[in-house]
């Protein structure tokens, strides 16, 4: 049984536990309790194939960053989420991407000792030879008379980053099956 392991990375707030467990149980959590870690498992069926999938549901809140980026590593793929009601949740995400790249190329360990210019040359060539499984996602759509963030600015970003923009709706269930299935595509195909 194929076992693929998703991690849910974004800023305090956004929708990735609630992301999660519309995914995993089909319902909607009104309340916000932030997330430390939880992890869940679920067998399904990806294009005709039983596999597995096992989703780390990681904090956004910056009180556990030194948990989070650890949990990076055991990552095969990603939905690097935001909230299209929060400008300051979509800006954070160049942050996440750089850490969770990071963390990857590097185990973790080396972060201290490297310069600016010399973590820069890391993402780039890590991005180019080895791309990460990685989709970013728009929550919250929803809300659209909230909505801070156009979708031509996310997709610019996704575009420049060379990864797939998907807008969702932890509450009406909008695209939430395609962000994980999509995710599960991409590190199959890796
Ligand atoms: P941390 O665990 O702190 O990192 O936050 P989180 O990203 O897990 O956020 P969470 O899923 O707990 O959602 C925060 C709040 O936003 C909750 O009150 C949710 O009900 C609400 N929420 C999440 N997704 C949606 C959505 O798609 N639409 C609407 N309207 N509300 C949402
Ligand atoms: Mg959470």
């Amino acid at each position: 049984l194929a076992l693929h392991k998703v991690i849910m990375v974004g800023s305090g707030g956004v929708g990735k536990s609630a992301l999660t467990l519309q995914f995993m149980y089909d319902e909607f959590v009104e309340d916000y309790e932030p997330t430390k870690a939880d992890s869940y498992r679920k067998k399904v069926v990806l294009d005709g194939e039983e596999v597995q999938i096992d989703i780390l549901d990681t904090a956004g809140q910056e009180d556990y960053a030194a948990i989070r980026d650890n949990y990076f590593r055991s990552g095969e793929g990603f939905l690097l989420v935001f909230s299209i009601t929060e400008h300051e949740s979509f800006t954070a995400t160049v942050e996440f991407r750089q850490s969770l790249i990071y963390t990857m190329e590097t185990g973790g360990g080396k972060k201290m000792h490297l310069s600016c210019a010399g973590r820069e040359q890391i993402l780039r060539v890590k991005a180019e030879e080895d791309k990460i499984p990685l989709l970013v996602v728009g929550n919250k759509s929803d809300l659209e008379e909230r909505r801070q963030v156009s979708v031509d600015e996310a997709r610019g970003k996704a575009e420049e980053w060379g990864v797939q923009y998907v807008e969702t709706s932890a509450k009406t269930r909008a695209n939430v099956d395609k962000v994980f299935f999509d995710l599960m595509r991409e590190v199959r195909g890796k």
